[in-house]
């Protein structure tokens, strides 16, 4: 077992390439003994696309994924770090599991146990300690192992795969099956870029998933070609700080992440490109200018502040103001006037006082948010945040947090009201859940229901919006004309110009 533990006070960043050994893939199976995956997936977008792209390489080793953890031979827990109640729920899963794998082994059976996704990284062999049920431990940049390791933990040893190998994974990853992507939807996710080197002082991601790679620009326009072709027409870029992209092209140039939407939007069938999530001092005139000329990006954007307080922001480590913020923000709306924002925010963070509180208040009272997500600050062993003095007490966090969702409740609530009344380009995605209705999104990641034949799924249509719920709008199709083209908002149809 080659065993690298990657401990949180280890400085990350020289220490993160060493590994050069890539294990030989055992050949996928021939034979036809399916066995049942089943992967249950914690915490953000990069981890939903993860899990996918496990699926996609054991697929060819005979794994079918099963809805119900029950049914499966093998369970990966795809984890999440950032907060402390996202990692312990991880441990009572197990041992959940292991009283499965108990009633299993009563009956003649087995079951194969495996934790990847940022706790796998940031505890390693101590999973394995804590949790002796578990088979396998494996960090974010192993998936592309995944078959090898298996086949390891099959022979009896317990496996733990940490490393940060040299070889690009994306590399070795094989594509899913056309039937697979559409299955999942006509909007995907394609992680663009990996790791943080920022270091908020809060914040796990840049031990967990190393310092900031770009994926080259080629093999992202592959990727998105081959979904394209299965019929997805809108890709969410993703990225622990997405707007930090910088690949290199074929000939050695560096491509920032405008250029990349750019490129995307040129894929035939691709209508809709997002991005999340974006730190504000990566926002370029560039991406900026691309909010304004590509119709194809849309108006919404993920951009945390995570306090309005600039003394926090310092101790946070955040490298930029609230002015700072304040600037960007006038920038984006001088380039897109209709541009949804949304945010992070964090509360509690050590040292925050009543009147520093008060400030993140005005901030969002300023700005304005469609959406945001909140949360108590919570301590990550091993960050800089962990050794502060004057910790915030629990009380006081829940009091202000409830204090924030609720301003942050009634600023959703009226931009779901703000836009009744106008019509809107919908992607629709999927069958509605009455019958003869259809769901889809608006240009602004609202959800949409509406009366509408399942023929237009993977269309973009103009939808009058009727009425605003707590989470999603009500909408009436304008035209539904068959086979009327000009009824229906073709690929780049701008969301603005409607
Ligand atoms: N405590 C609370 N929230 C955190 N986040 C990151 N680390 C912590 C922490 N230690 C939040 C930030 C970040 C989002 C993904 O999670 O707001 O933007
Ligand atoms: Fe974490 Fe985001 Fe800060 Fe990076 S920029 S350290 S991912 S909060």
């Amino acid at each position: 077992m080659t065993v690298r533990r990657l401990g949180f006070r280890l400085p990350p960043l020289p220490n993160f390439c060493t590994r050069g050994r890539f294990g030989v893939f055992p050949a996928p199976m021939t034979e036809h003994t399916p066995k049942k995956l089943f992967i249950k997936t914690y915490g953000c977008q990069m981890n939903v696309y993860d899990s996918d792209r496990m699926a996609d390489a054991l697929a060819p080793h005979g794994y079918e994924p099963v809805q119900v953890m029950e049914d499966a031979d093998l369970v990966v827990l795809n984890t999440c770090h950032i907060r402390e109640k996202a990692s312990e729920k991880v441990f009572s899963e197990l041992g959940r599991l292991r009283d499965l794998r108990e009633e299993r082994r009563a009956n003649g059976q087995d079951l194969m146990i495996g934790v990847a996704g940022c706790v796998a990284q940031a505890e390693g062999d101590e999973i394995v300690r804590r949790a002796p049920a578990v088979d396998l431990v494996f960090g974010p940049q192993s998936y592309h192992r995944l078959p090898e390791l298996i086949a390891r933990a099959h022979n009896g040893s317990k496996v733990v795969d940490t490393d940060f190998p040299e070889e690009d994974k994306f590399e070795h990853l094989p594509a899913a099956r056309k039937e697979v992507t559409l299955a999942r939807g006509l909007t995907a996710f394609l992680t663009v870029q990996e790791g943080c080197d920022k270091f908020c002082s809060f914040c796990v991601v840049p031990y967990t998933r190393g310092s900031e790679t770009s994926r080259p620009l080629e093999q992202v326009l592959r990727e998105a070609q081959t979904l394209a072709e299965a019929g997805v027409r809108e890709l969410t870029l993703l990225g622990q700080n997405v707007n930090a992209y910088h690949g290199l092209d074929a000939r050695g140039r560096t491509v920032g992440l405008g250029e990349l939407c750019y490129r995307l939007s040129l894929i035939p069938g691709i209508a809709r490109i997002r991005y999340t999530t974006s730190h504000p001092l990566d926002m370029t005139d560039e991406l900026i200018e691309m909010h304004r000329d590509l119709d194809a990006l849309m108006p919404y954007l993920h951009l945390p502040i995570q306090s309005g307080s600039d003394r926090i922001l310092k101790a946070m480590n955040r490298r930029h103001t609230v002015a700072e913020y304040r600037s960007v923000i006038e920038r984006i709306k001088a380039a897109r006037p209709d541009m949804a924002l949304s945010g992070d925010f964090i509360v509690g963070f050590p040292g925050e006082t009543d009147a520093d509180f008060e400030e993140t208040m005005q901030i969002v009272a300023e700005i304005g948010y469609a959406s945001a997500f909140t949360f108590k600050y919570s301590i990550r062993p091993g960050t800089p945040g962990a050794a502060m003095d004057d910790q915030v007490a629990e009380p006081v966090k829940a009091e202000r947090l409830a204090r924030l969702n609720a301003l942050i409740t009634t600023q959703m609530r009226d931009f779901g009201r703000s836009v009744v009344g106008r019509t809107l380009p919908v992607l629709i995605e999927k069958p509605g859940r009455q019958p003869g209705q259809v769901g889809g999104r608006s240009p602004y990641l609202q959800a949409v229901h509406m009366d509408g034949p399942t023929r237009l799924i993977g269309q973009i249509v103009p939808v009058e919006i009727v009425a605003a719920g707590n989470n999603s709008l009500t909408g009436k199709i304008v035209t539904v004309a068959e086979p009327n083209p000009a009824s229906v908002i073709e690929s780049r149809a701008s969301a603005a110009h409607i």
